[in-house]
């Protein structure tokens, strides 16, 4: 159960604040029924390591096998709905035009279909595709999608360029537009909740910390420890789902 007096406290400084910050990570879609990541790997995926998958060598050591992960992770998607936590951040931002950025590690798309009006995404979006390499296919200006054949993964009739998810995997960049709006958002805001992340992958985890040392109030939301709880001036023990409607609602 939450601190009614913390919970007080955050709803207090989250009213006065001109900007205010989220950074959410996989917790935020939990009671969406989509796992989290380290969860993620369940039943017959339980045998690999997430870098076996969510990896460009992963993945080029045997396309099917990541494509077809993340084939079944898309279908969890879409079977999936905004919770309750999602709704009232969105509520939230929608009362408030221009003072709400959420910044996300989730490659879902709950955030934009709760109407979050502004979402910064770190690790890209799992229900689009790109191509997996950036060179130009020589029979033409540049691989064209319409043009993949079908296949598990689909592939340029031309070139056998491979399709892939258009998210971030173990060892690439973020997008750099994307991370620098994130730390614009951590550094001007003058509170920052993190919900639903365990902090363990940077440099999203690090935001935490800049919006600290930027002089803001940084509030934690996870019904577990996590590795940025240091961060915090405040941790308030709860779900997603629960917490963020009694705080923003
Ligand atoms: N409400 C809030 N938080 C929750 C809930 C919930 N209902 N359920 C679980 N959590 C918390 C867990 O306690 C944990 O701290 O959500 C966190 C999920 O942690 P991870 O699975 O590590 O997910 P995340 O922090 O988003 O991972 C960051 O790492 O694996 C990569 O790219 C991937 O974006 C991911 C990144």
């Amino acid at each position: 159960m939450v601190d009614p007096q913390a919970l007080a406290a955050v709803r207090r400084a989250l009213e006065e604040a001109q900007r205010v910050a989220v950074l959410t990570g996989a917790g935020m879609s939990a009671e969406s029924g989509i796992p989290t990541f380290r969860d993620a790997l369940t039943g017959l995926w339980s045998r690999f390591d997430p870098e076996d998958l969510a990896s460009e060598q992963g993945f080029r050591a045997d396309p099917a096998r990541v494509w077809d992960w993340y084939a079944q992770r898309r279908d969890g998607v879409r079977r999936a709905r905004p919770n309750a936590g999602h709704e009232a951040l969105a509520a939230w931002g929608r009362a408030r035009p221009g003072r709400l950025c959420v910044v996300t590690q989730n490659v879902d798309d709950l955030h934009q279909r709760a109407g979050q009006p502004e979402v910064v995404r770190l690790h890209g979006d799992i229900l689009a595709d790109r191509w997996l390499d950036g060179a130009a296919c020589r029979e033409r200006p540049r691989c064209d999608a319409a043009s993949a054949a079908a296949g598990r993964p689909p592939r340029c009739a031309q070139c056998g360029n491979l399709v892939r998810p258009a998210v971030v995997w173990f060892g690439e960049m973020l997008p750099a537009a994307a991370l620098q709006r994130a730390q614009e958002a951590a550094a001007e805001c003058q509170v920052l909740l993190v919900v639903g992340t365990s902090g363990a992958v940077w440099p999203a985890a690090g935001l935490a910390s800049l919006a600290r040392r930027s002089g803001a109030r940084v509030v934690i939301v996870n019904p577990h420890e996590s590795e940025i709880d240091a961060e915090a001036h405040v941790v308030l023990r709860g779900t997603a789902a629960t917490t963020l409607p009694a705080l923003l609602g």
